[in-house]
């Protein structure tokens, strides 16, 4: 028997007024763009926006459903939304943010387990990274390299041969 270990460094920001001029445009059309979610059950309004590699800005918000499960994550809306613009486009850069009516809203929310697959395939079907800036409406921001770095011993469609 032997142990691995598996780990990943990411960068943290004490503020988005840290980051590059491209990254703070990201991260501040995502928190904009919560005001488009569809969150009358959580109240938990979620904005994503990613830039694709021509430059273009793409976004999501988060669109619930009486039927809890139906609804669908600000991240896969934005996903299905980028692959019908510009199918097999990679995506550069995608930020996410929130709003929280029932709290506060100063820290990073990480994406959901079923949201980091569906990213994990994204980068796999356009075979490049989807580089991550996670940040609440206010306080320190993470940047994470790839998105599949949140989802170690992931399964995905090479599995499947
Ligand atoms: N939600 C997202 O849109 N993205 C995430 O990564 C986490 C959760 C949504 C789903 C639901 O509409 C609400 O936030 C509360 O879970």
């Amino acid at each position: 028997m032997k142990k691995e270990t598996m780990s990943f460094g990411y960068e943290v920001y004490d503020s988005s007024d840290d980051l590059n001029a491209d990254d703070a445009l990201l991260i501040d059309t995502a928190r904009k763009i919560t005001a488009t979610a569809y969150a009358p059950y959580s109240n938990f309004k979620v904005g994503a926006a990613a830039r694709l590699v021509n430059g273009e800005i793409v976004s999501g918000t988060n669109q619930e459903n009486a039927s809890y499960p139906v609804g669908i994550c600000a991240e896969r809306v934005l996903l299905g939304t980028a692959a019908v613009l510009h199918p097999g486009m990679p995506i550069e850069t995608l930020a996410v943010s929130y709003k929280n009516g029932n709290g506060e809203s100063i820290k990073p929310a990480s994406p959901c387990g079923m949201c980091r697959q569906a990213l994990k395939e994204f980068e796999d079907r356009t075979a490049s990274p989807v580089r991550l800036i996670l940040g609440g409406q206010t306080g320190k921001v993470y940047v994470i390299e790839s998105a599949s770095q949140l989802l170690p011993f992931s399964f995905g469609g090479a599995d499947l041969e």
